[in-house]
């Protein structure tokens, strides 16, 4: 019982007052003797206590980031035994296909169960249909299907949209300066036919088309490919977050922004609503990106929903983390730790992260 339901038992009596500054909160002398016995009967809270020492910390922890929760996606280009820098994502490179398998087959020794693939395309391969997208020679189906033979149980997964293919740099084919819907889904199908014929376990629409969850599953169904899961970038929204990446696989967009097909970063609600669709179009995961200016999203996402959630800590949020740590501002090796539990804490059960063989070998530490 507190002095508040104290004194309306007995409303005949002074309220008794509180003295900020006694920082016992003891109860001056007006005080009714009912509350007064109250106030000391209460006991003193001690949250430090289970503070104390390392390991009770650890015994009461909440949330553990765990080498299971990562997803490494990596950059793949054209040509051998090379690869390149990309300057506003230090530490992060283009890998040739050859190159490539050998960080597949090191982050798989280190635990990570799973990786995301985006292409660089020649720019001779791109035009406004995002032909190349779906050839079963190209450059993701070689891939995929080299990292299969190479390291047969990570899990790949390949990226359905059609911007690095798009000689615009959007992320579906564009008419008199629109994107067009229904159109860009046909093809994002074929895209996504391509990948599963080469072995993807799961494809991931990133383009935000509508409808385009419930045509790839018939599509790939259809074909037989029911093993295929869909992890949907449900809730990406349009965010200059991105800009890092679009540097890392040439694929700005050649007019205008995305904002006619990612969400509005205002929205939180929205979110709800593009969830709810994807998972009644067959979503097997449903992933928020960016991550960490939409924890508020990822919370609440994961309250709605019982599938897994994957949060995308995006090009942006790596390149803040690299150059404040360049700059000896911050501790790196803290700060990655602090913002990836954060997006665990929020409700990700999955974390896209450039970070993945750096926090690998830190949890093994
Ligand atoms: C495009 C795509 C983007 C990212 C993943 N897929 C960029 C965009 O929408 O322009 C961004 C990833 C990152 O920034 O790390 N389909």
């Amino acid at each position: 019982m507190n002095l508040t339901e104290a004194s309306t038992l007995e409303p005949q009596t002074p309220l008794t007052e509180i003295d900020p500054a006694d920082s016992g909160h003891q109860a001056k002398s007006t005080m009714p003797a009912i509350a007064k016995r109250c106030c000391e009967a209460q006991i003193a809270h001690r949250p430090r206590l289970l503070r104390r020492t390392e390991t009770l910390r650890r015994m009461v922890r909440e949330h553990i980031l765990q080498v299971e929760d990562l997803i490494y996606p990596l950059f793949v280009m054209e040509g051998e035994k090379h690869q390149e820098s990309v300057p506003s994502m230090p530490g992060c490179y283009r890998y040739t296909l050859d190159l490539l398998l050998d960080e597949v087959k090191q982050a798989y020794k280190l635990g990570i169960g799973a990786i995301a693939l985006f292409p660089l395309i020649p720019h001779a391969q791109k035009d406004n249909a995002g032909t190349e997208s779906y050839n079963p020679d190209g450059l993701i189906p070689r891939a995929v299907r080299a990292i299969k033979q190479a390291v047969p149980d990570i899990l790949v997964i390949t990226d359905v949209a059609l911007d690095p293919y798009s000689s615009e740099g959007h992320d579906g084919i564009v008419q008199d300066g629109k994107i067009l819907n229904d159109e860009t889904v046909a093809v994002l199908e074929k895209q996504a036919i391509v990948q599963a014929e080469a072995g993807a376990d799961f494809v991931a629409p990133s383009d935000m088309m509508d409808g385009r969850v419930g045509a790839i599953r018939r599509a790939l169904d259809a074909e037989g490919w029911i093993n295929v899961g869909i992890l949907a970038y449900s809730a990406k929204y349009s965010s200059a977050y991105y800009g890092p990446f679009r540097d890392a696989l040439d694929s700005a967009p050649k007019f205008g922004d995305k904002k006619t097909y990612q969400m509005d970063a205002a929205n939180a609600i929205e979110a709800i609503k593009e969830v709810d669709l994807d998972i009644a179009e067959g979503a097997d995961i449903v992933m928020v990106k960016p991550a960490l200016a939409y924890l508020d999203v990822i919370c609440q996402i994961k309250q709605h929903t019982n599938l897994p959630v994957a949060a995308y800590n995006v090009s942006g949020e790596y390149a803040m983390i690299k150059a404040a740590a360049q700059q000896g501002w911050i501790d790196e090796k803290k700060v990655i730790l602090e913002t990836l539990t954060s997006m665990k804490r929020a409700g990700a059960n999955l974390i896209l992260t450039y970070f993945a063989k750096d926090v690998a070998l830190m949890l093994q530490s």
